[in-house]
């Protein structure tokens, strides 16, 4: 199938499972539950979401136990940190996803709370959805709560938010903050679909070492298109790290020295996929897109 077309069908799945599993825009309370879905329905790429379902086909392709709830609650964590970034205290950012930021859509008190319930309801999601598979809703809420914990998610916010206009960020501390605030998501985004497809703990290995890479090449990337990019194509307010001296490839190596480092973490992801068992085309192609992207 070609990759396009495999692309939006995954996408699909994705969109289809968020709009099942969240709660109704009018359950009670309706503002709260408005503010979930204005942010988590506003058209976001779904990469993280793609890879649990891309990583979950290469070891089940007929879909034993269904990725999508897993998918979803990678989503919800996201999209969740993404109202948070974005709030007046962090980023400071009026646009996302190409509407409104949700602070500005509704009030920072309703971002807040709409980013704390999100995050809750991602493990609420899969408790539930694989509670008949008990060890591995275990090890999924163990995944990806470890990924967007103080070491990882929210402990790359805070050294991204400590980094702003410190002179002394060193190339291990910007590693450290790219790693944390994007990597390990999309890491654990490829693990948590290894583990519902029933990868043996070498392929799971590899997943993570390759999903490492990858996010931090497109973590890279996002900077790159933060000093490149337009608003239209972006969906959210270009040259904000510069403006806000926050330590980025881009602010402290320049944009091609960013671009090579991004490349060598693409080409060193696609190397350790290539070694997965089952039918990689797919997952290597999206690497490969991730690099090229223009939002
Ligand atoms: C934006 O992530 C924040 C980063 C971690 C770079 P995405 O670029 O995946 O944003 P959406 O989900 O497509 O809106
Ligand atoms: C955000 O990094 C990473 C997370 C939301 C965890 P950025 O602050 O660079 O993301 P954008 O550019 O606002 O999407
Ligand atoms: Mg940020
Ligand atoms: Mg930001
Ligand atoms: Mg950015």
């Amino acid at each position: 199938m070609e990759f396009t077309t495999k692309l939006s069908g995954l996408v699909a799945r994705v969109e289809r499972g968020i709009d099942r599993e969240l709660p109704p825009a009018n359950d009670a309370p309706a503002r709260l539950h408005e503010a979930m879905r204005y942010s988590l329905q506003a058209g976001g790429k779904r990469l993280r979401p793609v890879l649990v379902l891309t990583a979950a086909e290469l070891f089940d392709p007929s879909g034993h136990i269904d990725p999508v709830p897993a998918a979803v609650a990678v989503e919800c964590i996201h999209t969740y940190s993404l109202i948070h970034d974005d709030l007046p205290c962090m980023d400071n950012d009026n646009l996302r996803r190409g509407r409104p930021t949700c602070h500005r859509a509704f009030d920072e008190a309703t971002a807040l709370l709409a980013g704390d319930a999100l995050l809750t309801f991602a493990f609420f999601l899969l408790s539930d959805a694989y509670a008949s598979h008990a060890s591995l809703a275990a090890d999924l809420c163990r995944e990806l709560a470890e990924a967007a914990g103080s070491r990882n998610l929210v402990g790359g916010q805070m050294l991204d938010l400590l980094g702003e206009k410190s002179p002394a960020v060193t190339d291990e501390m910007l590693h450290r903050i790219h790693a944390g605030k994007t990597g390990a998501m999309i890491r654990a985004s490829l693990v948590l679909g290894g583990l519902i497809g029933g990868a043996p703990p070498a392929a799971i290995a590899v997943l993570r070492e390759g999903g490492s890479d990858l996010g931090l090449a497109f973590q890279i990337v996002d900077d790159i298109l933060d000093a490149t990019g337009d608003t239209a194509t972006l969906g959210k307010t270009p040259g904000k790290d510069a403006k806000a001296g926050k330590a980025t490839f881009v602010t402290l190596h320049g944009p091609e020295h960013a671009r090579r480092v991004a490349e060598a973490k693409s080409s060193a992801a696609s190397r350790a996929f290539l070694s997965l068992p089952g039918d990689t085309a797919f997952l290597l192609e999206l690497v490969q897109n991730l690099m090229t992207r223009t939002r």
